[in-house]
């Protein structure tokens, strides 16, 4: 497999033109890191790097209407810059969004606009983008555009927040729950969890991986930035080289979370390091025709992407913008061992009769996809090049 570590595109919507790039090389700075903040003098002239995040319509959500936003929702260009202390890694990035939506502990109709940043805990092998996958566990920091947010057992985690339109609470009773919320409502959402796939998302609350999290709305763009240690409880990003991956909610878009949108796993890279992911490697453009072709014959039975809709939708994810969020290397490993990552079965219209994969006794998930290692490489690489080529536009 041949490789191509950076691929460049032209870029103009912050008014410059520059490269997009799935690599970025860090700065190395003397300023202590741990102490730095959104204005602070030291991002001043540090190289601008920019990638895409798309739209994640895979899974079907609960949300009939959040599924059609994102179905519609355009990909968007974001801007990073990276910084090293030698102990600190920090990041600031830069996204448009045409308001600014802050989430109110009080409502259930106003959902905020946030940002997540995901590490692997091993770097031997690529986690599943949505969080982590079994044994592939990932650290997830995420930080919301947050009113006050108040939920009843105090640990302000925002999922199991109530406001007061749903507390029956009337009289006395309305003015303990103000008083309550006075008191315990947080206005700064911002945790961090460790994840092995959506639904062993934990919240970790020790103190281990906390990051330095802000973020602030001014002329249509957010900017936020993120300062977390290399080295901690379950990260050790010391090795000159390694992986992150991006997402960013739009809040005006519904949803409890928003509509999302999502970058691939991004290479981060010391300068001067020659150390090396193999699985974040691009491979060279195949034949994305014959691909198609190829997928038409094997894969349309199952998989809906783009116009191509022969299956029912609730046989496997679809796949209209897998190409957005995915690395050759993932989507190359779908394809021969469809179990070394098993995509969550979240899908509301999911059917008894076809599952996505079976449990056995110790819980392990085997995918309802036949292993396709018996296509020659030609044709694997073609299938991929394609699978490269479904995504959603780009909005400007
Ligand atoms: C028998 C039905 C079936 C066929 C045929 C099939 N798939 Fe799948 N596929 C699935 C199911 C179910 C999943 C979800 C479980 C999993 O992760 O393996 C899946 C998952 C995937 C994923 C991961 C999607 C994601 O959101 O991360 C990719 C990529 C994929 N398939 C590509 C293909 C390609 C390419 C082909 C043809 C060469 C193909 N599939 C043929 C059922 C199928």
């Amino acid at each position: 497999m041949k490789k191509i570590a950076i691929i460049a595109l032209a870029w103009s919507v912050l008014g410059l033109s520059s490269v997009m790039a799935e690599s970025m090389v860090v700065s190395k700075v003397s300023d202590d890191l741990s102490k730095v903040n959104l204005n602070s003098k030291v991002w001043q002239g540090v190289k601008e790097y920019y990638f895409i995040a798309y739209p994640q319509t895979a899974i079907e959500v609960i949300d009939a209407d959040v599924m059609k936003l994102n179905a519609e929702n355009k990909a968007k260009k974001i801007m990073v810059k990276a910084l090293s202390d030698g102990k600190n890694i920090a990041f600031l990035l830069k996204w448009k969004d045409a308001s600014n939506s802050v989430q109110k502990g009080y409502s259930s109709t106003a959902f905020g606009d946030g940002f997540a940043v995901q590490l692997p805990v091993n770097l031997d092998s690529l986690p599943y983008i949505g969080m982590g996958s079994a044994g592939r566990p990932v650290i997830v920091h995420l930080q919301k555009a947050t009113g006050i947010t108040y939920e009843p057992n105090g640990n302000g985690d925002v999922y199991h927040q109530v406001n007061s339109g749903n507390q029956n609470a009337y009289g006395k009773d309305l003015k303990a729950y103000t008083e309550d919320v006075a008191k315990l409502g947080n206005g700064n959402y911002q945790r961090s969890f460790i994840s092995e796939g959506f639904r062993s998302l934990t919240q970790i609350r020790d103190g281990s991986e906390d990051a330095k999290m802000q973020m602030h709305y001014a002329k249509g763009v957010w900017t936020g930035i993120i300062v977390r240690k290399l080295k901690s409880a379950n990260l050790d990003l010391t090795k000159g080289v390694f992986p992150v991956a991006f997402a960013f909610w739009d809040g005006d878009k519904k949803n409890r979370d928003g509509a999302k949108v999502l970058s691939q796993w991004l290479e981060v890279r010391e300068k001067g390091s020659a150390a090396k992911l193999a699985y974040l490697d691009e491979m060279t453009q195949g034949d994305a025709k014959h691909g198609e072709q190829v997928m038409l014959e094997n894969c349309a039975s199952c998989h809906q992407y783009k116009e191509v809709k022969n299956a029912p939708s609730f046989m496997a994810p679809n796949l209209s913008n897998i190409g957005g969020y995915s690395n050759a290397s993932y989507l190359v490993e779908s394809i021969i061992n469809p179990s070394a990552v098993v995509v969550p079965g979240y899908n509301t219209q999911a059917h008894p009769s076809y599952p996505w994969y079976t449990i056995d006794d110790k819980g392990v998930r085997t995918s309802m996809m036949p292993p396709f290692d018996g296509l020659d490489q030609k044709s694997l690489e073609d299938v991929v090049a394609f699978l490269k080529t479904l995504k959603a536009e780009v909005s400007q």
